[in-house]
């Protein structure tokens, strides 16, 4: 167990599961204890990206250390991500479907993931989404930008081309270094710009 408050994650479902698994895996390794919470639809997008059931996904995830990592149900409120007088840390949303989007500005809370969004904002703690979808409408827009005023940092899924990737898992490592780089969690996943190349 590290000295840092754990690091809320949350997995909904929209595309691109991979962003969230890569980020418990990078966590852990860093020594960040993480508190994870999937929405239900991650049970129908594990198997068709990551050819897994959830269950698998995430018991590939149990053991990775040294950070300690807690599984939580949508429907456990007795969490400590449920509650503002637990010690808690940051939550991040990877990847963020535009409902829970909406939810989480509308403060509904009638999950674990919205409640724990819920309860960062009202903690003053970060959170972090990370939208997936294209195009967008308009109310989606518009709930990504009621979410950034109030202070949550929108973190699009859309990694950038000019480290040259070579492959899905550097695209992939270049928005988990963006949202660690976020998290204060120093982690060398991706080249950055203006500097040499390890
Ligand atoms: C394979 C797959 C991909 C999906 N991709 C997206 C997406 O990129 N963005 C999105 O907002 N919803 C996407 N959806 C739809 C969501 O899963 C659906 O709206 C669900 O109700 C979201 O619930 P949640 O926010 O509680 O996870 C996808 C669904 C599936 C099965």
């Amino acid at each position: 167990m590290s000295d840092h408050a754990a690091i809320g994650v949350g997995w909904t479902g929209a595309s691109g599961l991979a962003y969230g698994v890569r980020l418990v895996e990078v966590l852990l390794k860093a020594g960040r204890d993480v508190n994870l919470v999937a929405s239900g639809a991650v049970a129908q997008t594990a198997p068709v990206e990551l050819g897994q059931p959830v269950e698998a996904v995430v018991a590939g995830l149990q053991g990775i250390g040294p950070g300690r990592l807690r599984v939580f149900g949508q429907g456990e409120f007795t969490a400590p991500l449920a509650s503002g007088s637990a010690r808690g840390g940051p939550f991040v949303v990877v990847p963020c479907s535009m409902g829970t989007a909406g939810r989480i500005a509308a403060g509904t809370s009638e999950t674990l993931l919205l409640r724990a969004a819920d309860v960062c904002l009202k903690e003053r703690r970060p959170v972090i989404v990370v939208p997936r979808e294209t195009p967008m409408a308009t109310h989606h827009l518009e709930n990504l930008a009621r979410l950034s005023a109030m202070g949550v940092l929108v973190l699009p899924a859309a990694p950038g081309f000019y480290h040259r990737p070579q492959s899905v898992a550097d695209l992939v490592d270049f928005i988990v270094q963006r949202i660690c780089d976020h998290l204060g969690v120093d982690v060398d996943l991706a080249p950055r710009w203006g500097e040499p190349e390890a």
